[in-house]
């Protein structure tokens, strides 16, 4: 039986007749970039308990953040994180909020002292908007950058050129623009790195030791906008600064306690799917599921010159297959005609253009395979 699979969700195709009020069941395949789609199994689970959370006679939303309900959701999703990502006692889990634009000063500002450096590795986008408010709060030094190939790949082997002692080494595991990943950690050295993971989150197991602190918008693997994902290793947060900088911006305020009110049902959901993580096999499950999902597309994307990526081998996401056509009308028809069978989300981001699909943990092999099904169909119709 396929996990998550849509037809248990009394699936059907869509077609332009079809009256989407008619049916409120109605799924469509879902390849946005994020917010991106969720389990239904998770869905299904919340519709359930909304107008009555376990007994409350509440929803999870209108209860007390201290209250003995939300506290028990925010333990099982801190357990669950440790649990799913062998955390063991070694790191601080923190749901903040302010998406990981927020992070991406926080963290100079918490680890960047006068004096040190940041080395920071610019594979697109979202590298760089993190590296310009680091250079607000200090000195920078961009140990890597493939902008001279409009991001096209991460650093390969041998390729970062740090400074000297940097006080950490900042990387973004997967460019959802972009569409490439990190095969792996980068070479550090034994300076801990700083990761943006937001797309690419429980996607597959990590080496925690090498992390000081990994940080994630929850919009695409782990929940819905409005939390992000903060995990902190404790000797790495004992060099956070406090001094001159406002309680709300200083991780030591979010140790250990709820400093404010926390994003609560963001976190509930979050939480449940940390729940359809686990019964679905772990991080190295997902990871198998991923790999064999951006296979599918990879494949057809490599079988002639007809489809074409201009990401590097060795540097392709497993998340945001990105992908070009022969030309831009082409472009326009695939997506239109994708769109008409319920092919939702295709559109490359404004930036660069093309087609993407996103294919995080939640999409299902299903909704790759009738994508994979219609890129057949497109090239020869139109090849
Ligand atoms: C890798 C990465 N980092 C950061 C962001 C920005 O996240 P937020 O909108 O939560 O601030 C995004 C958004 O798509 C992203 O993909």
């Amino acid at each position: 039986m396929p996990q998550n699979s849509l037809s248990q969700w009394q699936w059907r195709p869509y077609t332009r007749e079809m009256d989407k009020a008619e049916s409120t069941e109605y799924r469509c395949h879902n390849f946005s970039a994020g917010p991106a789609v969720l389990p239904v199994d998770v869905l299904k689970t919340a519709r359930g308990e909304l107008l009555n959370y376990r007994g409350s006679g509440s929803s999870i939303m209108e209860l007390s953040h201290r209250g003995p309900e939300y506290m028990e959701v925010d333990a099982q999703a801190r357990s669950r994180l440790s649990d799913l990502l062998g955390l063991g006692d070694d790191f601080e889990v923190m749901f903040l909020q302010g998406g990981a634009s927020t992070q991406f000063m926080m963290a100079p500002m918490n680890f960047l002292p006068e004096g040190r450096t940041a080395d920071y590795l610019n594979t697109g986008t979202w590298a760089r908007k993190a590296i310009k408010e680091a250079r607000i709060i200090g000195n920078v030094h961009e140990a890597f950058s493939s902008e001279d190939t409009n991001y096209s790949r991460v650093p390969r082997d041998g390729e970062i050129r740090m400074s000297d002692d940097p006080a950490y080494l900042h990387f973004t595991s997967n460019n959802t623009i972009f569409g490439t990943q990190h095969p792996g950690e980068p070479e550090s050295g034994g300076v801990p790195l700083i990761c943006d993971a937001s797309s690419d989150f429980l996607s597959r197991p990590l080496d925690v030791k090498r992390y000081g602190m990994i940080y994630a918008g929850a919009q695409k693997n782990a929940g819905p906008s409005g939390v992000t994902v903060v995990l902190l290793r404790r000797d790495f947060l004992e060099t956070a600064r406090t001094e001159g900088l406002p309680s709300m911006l200083r991780y030591k305020t979010h140790a250990g306690t709820m400093f404010n009110t926390p994003p609560t049902f963001g976190v509930y959901l979050v939480n449940l799917v940390l729940g359809w993580l686990q019964e679905n096999g772990g991080l190295a499950a997902m990871e198998r599921r991923n790999r064999e999902k951006a296979q599918l597309l990879y494949a057809e994307i490599d079988r002639d010159e007809f489809y074409r990526t201009p990401v590097e081998d060795g540097s392709r996401s497993l998340m945001n297959v990105v992908f070009r056509l022969p030309n831009e009308d082409l472009e326009k028809r695939f997506l239109g005609e994708a769109e008409a069978r319920g092919l939702m989300g295709l559109k490359g981001h404004r930036s660069v253009g093309g087609l993407r699909a996103s294919i995080y943990n939640a999409c299902p092999r299903e909704s790759v395979e009738a994508l994979a099904g219609f890129m057949v169909e497109f090239r020869k119709t139109h090849g």
